[in-house]
């Protein structure tokens, strides 16, 4: 029995799009879904309390970070990485594969595995599949990754042809090192960057493996959003239709939009709440800088749309005073805003999907958008 059952409940008749239910062992969350990052076992400045008031489902934690600090076997002793953050909802780690090639010094990728130098204090360390299996094991993770590698973009042919398989052979080295398959679903990663048929190629050998879910990686690395939408169409393609599917790291209005057309399920971005703590936030009437001038006497809300917490009690000018003096309250609402941006966008997604007009509903927020890239 895997550790997570997906339930499909509804197909928009108008676009294709689906809606469902993703069942954990931390409980049942709706897709498609957005999935905040918290990346060291804390989404930056948010209390548990507050990640769920906003309707988050599942969030991120990164098995990378982790590892160096404060160590797996310390969050295992805590009682897995829920119980060590209080933190009751499900939870999903990545592989550390991504954050090996995009944070850390003089990497050496062999066959075994990559070494490389720590973004922390330079020493070396060694990551394989099993290792990476065996920390998010400790880690306890109701969803964890395989260990892959995310090739840079542009890449040769030849390149990701060679990188494709490596991953391949390290999914499976991966799954065989599994040891707690009942309790955490472990999903295999599709690379293959923009070539068609080793996305193919990785998406059917990853889907004879019979992962519980799969993920697409290798995408916004670079790479146009036409160029994006392709890789996720050859990978989805070969993907079985009753596995959920998670891109990895896009988090823009337009691409989750173009995923979940593309039936993709689970996405996650550090991007909402890294812009937020710079005073960058996602509106309904586009982006906005709240370092801008024209704020300093504007006491209306951020967002006259949006629900959340911060657009219901402070105003333009107030959020820009916290930031300017640099006030943690600054980050912590701007987080909580640009958050809720995402969350809510994907619950009217939902409910669009439910109702069958999905393709009307995302040409709207194209429209809307279009003059302010969000
Ligand atoms: N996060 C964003 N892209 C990727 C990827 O290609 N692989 C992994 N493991 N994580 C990612
Ligand atoms: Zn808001």
């Amino acid at each position: 029995m895997s550790a997570i059952r997906f339930e499909i409940t509804h197909v928009c008749k108008q676009s294709g799009a689906r809606c469902g239910i993703l069942h954990t062992p931390h409980g049942d969350v709706e897709t498609p879904m957005f999935m905040p990052v918290g990346t060291l076992a804390t989404v930056k400045f948010l209390s548990p309390e507050e990640i769920k008031a906003l309707g988050a489902g599942v969030i991120l934690a990164n098995t990378y970070h982790l590892w160096l600090r404060p160590g797996e076997d310390i969050v295992d002793k805590a009682g897995g990485v829920q119980k060590f953050m209080n933190y009751s909802g499900p939870m999903l780690t990545d592989s550390g594969g991504f954050q090996v090639f995009s944070l850390a010094d003089r990497r050496k990728i062999k066959e075994e595995g990559v070494t490389f130098k720590s973004h922390l204090d330079g020493s070396t360390l060694f990551l394989s599949p099993e290792k990476s299996i065996q920390i998010q094991n400790k880690i306890g993770a109701d969803i964890i990754m395989s260990f892959d590698e995310c090739a840079p973009y542009p890449c040769s042919y030849d390149y990701m042809k060679n990188s494709v398989e490596r991953t391949l052979r390290w999914a499976k080295r991966g799954k065989d090192a599994h040891q707690r398959p009942e309790e955490q679903a472990l999903f295999g990663i599709v690379q293959g960057g923009e070539y068609q048929d080793l996305r193919e190629m990785c998406a059917k050998t990853l889907a004879e493996m019979d992962f519980p879910g799969y993920s697409i990686g290798g995408t916004s690395v670079g790479e146009s959003k036409e160029t994006m939408y392709k890789m996720i169409d050859y990978s989805v393609k070969y993907l079985p239709w009753e596995k959920p599917r998670y891109l990895m790291g896009v988090g823009s209005v337009d691409a989750i939009l173009e995923g979940i057309l593309r039936n993709v399920d689970m996405f996650d971005c550090v991007l909402p709440t890294r812009i937020a703590r710079h005073g960058t936030l996602m509106t309904s009437q586009g982006r906005v800088n709240i370092k801008k001038q024209e704020y300093e006497e504007d006491f209306g809300p951020l967002d006259p749309e949006c629900d959340c917490y911060t657009c219901k009690n402070y105003s333009r000018a107030y959020l820009r005073h916290l930031f300017r003096c640099n006030e943690g309250l600054g980050s912590r609402l701007m987080s909580i805003h640009n958050l809720r941006f995402l969350l809510s966008l994907t619950e009217q997604a939902r409910k669009a999907i439910r109702e069958d007009r999905f393709g009307d509903f995302k040409a709207e927020l194209f429209k809307k958008y279009n003059l302010n890239s969000v």
